[in-house]
């Protein structure tokens, strides 16, 4: 018999919504413990999950006796490693949002608690959970396509969310967009490691306001010479298409190739009152009355199951660190509009931390 789980959530706003209801709704969890600074959206959370504990600190969460483990959804990214480190240090497993951390220094830390506590740690790179995705990682590995050559991935969301993440911290479109699309290309080419990244920011309508680049591309290349090359654009119109997210991805073999269409233009919803919407569009996904439209909701009942039967987490927190890297290193060459070779020297660390988009 299966031992069922207590679980925190931390930080219930929008993806930690998400991640309340799934184990909320999952037969693994006995216990729902949340923690949520904005008192609206507690009572809001508090309704949908009927939380055994429901508090505004969540330094008190680590203390319940029997928790086994917590996911992390706050907001701001500052937020993560400390919370991270605290859970790890009290010996529960985590699953924390990504960015892993805002230095390498500080991923180095938390992988490194981890495996000295022989504790799951694992990073929401929610892509993965994405059928397109699995299915293209898929036709890597049985070969049909391949020498995986190239992998081309573009993805636009519109800029009411580009301010919403803009106005809380100043992260590249890299840090915040393109990690998961980088993340992805590493998966379908490991064990291939990057060694050089090129970056350029397209400054448009978002310097202004926020002080951040629409767009940022990026090319890395691989130690076997194959190449990625990333697009990440948060300056899309607020209305209309998309509404929240469109990917298109192109994955070129040697024996084959993988189009992913993921623009999401495939639902048009159109009323007199709100016009043409384009629904279940969101990079997370959505509760649709009994059923998950997203890889949101499975990425998160993946970390219940391998937590409850000792499994293996999809997502080892090193690879969250190695896509870290590439963006610091986007970050760095775009500030200087130089080529940046792999792995970043600490001079370099620190130079793409002060990288003339952080102000
Ligand atoms: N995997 C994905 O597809 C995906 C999508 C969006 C965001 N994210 C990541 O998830 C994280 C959360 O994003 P979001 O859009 O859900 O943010 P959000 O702002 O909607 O939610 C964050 C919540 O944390 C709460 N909070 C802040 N400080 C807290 C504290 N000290 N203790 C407890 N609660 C606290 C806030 O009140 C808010 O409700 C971000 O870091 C982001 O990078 C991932």
């Amino acid at each position: 018999m299966v031992k069922q789980l207590n679980v925190g959530v931390i930080g219930t706003g929008w993806c930690g919504g998400i991640r309340a209801m799934a184990c909320a709704r999952h037969a693994l969890v006995e216990h729902l413990h949340i923690a949520e600074t904005n008192p609206l959206r507690r009572v809001e959370i508090e309704q949908m999950v009927k939380p055994a504990t429901s508090t505004e600190a969540w330094e008190t969460l680590l203390e319940i006796e029997d928790l086994d483990a917590v996911m992390i959804s706050a907001t701001p990214e500052t937020t993560h490693y400390p919370m991270a480190k605290a859970a790890l240090e009290a010996g529960l497993h985590v699953l924390l949002e990504k960015p892993i951390a805002l230095a390498l220094e500080e991923a180095d830390e938390l992988i490194d608690l981890a495996n000295k506590g022989g504790l799951k740690f694992t990073i929401g790179y929610s892509q993965r959970f994405n059928p397109k995705q699995s299915f293209a990682r898929r036709s890597v590995r049985d070969g049909s396509v391949g020498d995986l050559r190239h992998v081309l991935i573009t993805r636009h969301v519109g800029r009411r969310l580009g301010a919403k993440i803009g106005n809380r911290i100043k992260l590249s479109p890299a840090a915040m967009e393109a990690t998961h699309d980088i993340d992805f290309a590493f998966w379908c080419l490991k064990p291939r490691r990057p060694v050089r990244v090129y970056s350029q920011m397209a400054w448009g309508v978002r310097h202004q306001s926020l002080g951040l680049p629409d767009s940022q591309v990026m090319i890395v290349t691989m130690d076997d010479g194959a190449v990625v090359t990333a697009n990440a654009g948060m300056a899309l119109p607020a209305s209309g298409y998309p509404n929240a997210s469109t990917t298109w991805i192109e994955l070129v073999g040697t024996e084959g190739t993988v189009m992913i269409d993921d623009t999401h233009k495939e639902i048009l919803h159109n009323t007199s009152e709100s016009g043409m919407q384009f629904p279940l569009s969101t990079m997370p996904g959505e509760y649709v009355e009994s059923t998950y439209a997203g890889p949101m909701e499975r990425e998160t009942t993946h970390f219940l199951e391998a937590v409850a039967h000792d499994t293996e987490v999809m997502v080892d927190a090193r690879d969250a660190r190695l896509v870290m890297e590439v963006y610091m290193a986007a970050d760095l060459s775009a500030d200087l509009n130089e080529v940046v070779e792999l792995p970043l020297s600490s001079d370099q660390q620190a130079l793409s931390l002060t990288a003339s988009i952080k102000g």
